[in-house]
Parts: C-alpha cells; structure tokens; sequence
C-alpha cells in the first residue's frame, strides 16, 4: 500500500455517483446512453481534490507522476489549480483489455524525471481492479520514491480484489463501464467534456442469429 508520512488535509468523503438527470448533448446521444457526473460537478470535486493536495505538499517538491493516455483532461485541470511549485512526468502504461475488462499491463513510455528521493503523487483516471496502480506504485518504489501516494477521479469499488485504496478520491462511481474526461472505449469518447454511460450496444452489439 503507497504511503507517504506527510500530514494529510482532511478531504469531504468522495461522494457515490448513480445517474444524473442532465440530457446528453445531441452531438453525443448516438452512443452514449446517459451523464453520469456532468462537466460543472468534475470541476467543483476537481478543485477540492487541488486544494487539499496543494495544502499536503505546497513545501515538498512535488513530483506527479500521471497515467497515460486516461488523465489528459483531469490532469490538466488538477494541475492547473495546485498553486506551488511542481514537477511533472508521463508514465505510459496500457492494460491489455479485451472489450471492457482490464488484462496484463505494459509501459508504454518510461519517466524521463529521477524519481529518486521524492515525494511522488501518482495521478490516474479510474481505479478499477487496482492492477495498474498497485504495479505502477510497486515500480515507483523500486526506482526509489521516498513517499508514494495516489489520486483517481474515479472509484469504481466493486471491482477491486487486492484491497488497493487511492489517497485522494474524486467520485466513487457504479459497476458500469463509464467513457468522456479522457476516459475511452478503444481510444474514442475522451474529448466528452463529462462522464458518462456507454450504450451497451456500442461495447456489446448484438450478433445476428
Ligand atoms: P485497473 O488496473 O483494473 O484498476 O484499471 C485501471 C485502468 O483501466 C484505468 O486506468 C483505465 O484506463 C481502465 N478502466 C477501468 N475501468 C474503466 C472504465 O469504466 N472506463 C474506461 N476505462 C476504464
Ligand atoms: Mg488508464
């Protein structure tokens, strides 16, 4: 499990996301079913989440270390609002899925930043089975990070089975395949400005008789 000594700043429990009722853009309604957590939701938990990082490493020198290609939206917003200053590197890392489910994981790129002796913040899109943060973590130590800890924008509990917590936590959301924020089905819906539901028929289509 990732640690770091640091005080943490009390952050309000990540609150469980079930349905909105804000309605899909038009641009949008072909595949996605419904808007999970809608854009002016993201940025309000996007910068408590700034705030209480900033107020745990604002003298630390922080090193974020951010999950490719998942966090490009909520990397950029999260950064943006920690006010001090940090440096940042891309570890690439791809969990071979096959259709939804998560598989082996692979890097893609290395970090070009000697993470040696820092207090590293590991910045993903969604925590799922907790494979891919619990190996991410497990290289950052080895490669010598004095203090580990993890921020996800989404928490999806149910399916996790090594027991794998993240330290900051946007939203927990429901046993459901969710796309837009950066999140994707086979590379596409990152650019959806919210998170929202896949039809199932995208992901599941039918096949004839
Ligand atoms: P884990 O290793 O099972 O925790 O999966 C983490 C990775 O799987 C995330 O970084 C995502 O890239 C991907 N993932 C898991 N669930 C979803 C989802 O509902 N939508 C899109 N990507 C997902
Ligand atoms: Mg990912």
């Amino acid at each position: 499990m990732p640690s770091s000594p640091l005080p943490r700043t009390p952050l309000s429990a990540p609150p469980h996301v079930r349905t909105s009722r804000a309605v899909v853009p038009r641009g949008h309604s072909r595949d996605i079913a419904a808007v999970l957590i809608p854009q002016l939701r993201i940025q309000r938990r996007v910068a408590e989440l700034a705030a209480a990082i900033s107020a745990d490493y604002r003298d630390q020198e922080l090193l974020v270390v951010a999950l490719l290609n998942g966090t490009v939206a909520f990397l950029a917003d999260l950064m943006r609002q920690m006010e001090f200053p940090l440096t940042m590197d891309l570890m690439g890392v791809s969990s071979y899925r096959s259709g939804t489910t998560s598989g082996d994981l692979a890097y893609t790129k290395r970090l070009k930043v000697d993470v040696r002796g820092r207090q590293v913040l590991v910045v993903d899109d969604i925590l799922d089975t907790g494979k891919t943060l619990t190996a991410v973590t497990r290289e950052l130590k080895a490669l010598g990070a004095a203090g580990l800890r993890t921020c996800v924008l989404l928490d999806k509990p149910t399916s996790r089975s090594g027991g794998f917590e993240a330290d900051y936590v946007g939203f927990v959301v429901p046993h459901l395949f969710v796309v837009g924020y950066g999140l994707d089905y086979a590379e596409k819906y990152r650019n959806l400005p919210f998170v929202g539901v896949l039809k199932k028929e995208v992901y599941a289509p039918e096949t004839p008789e």
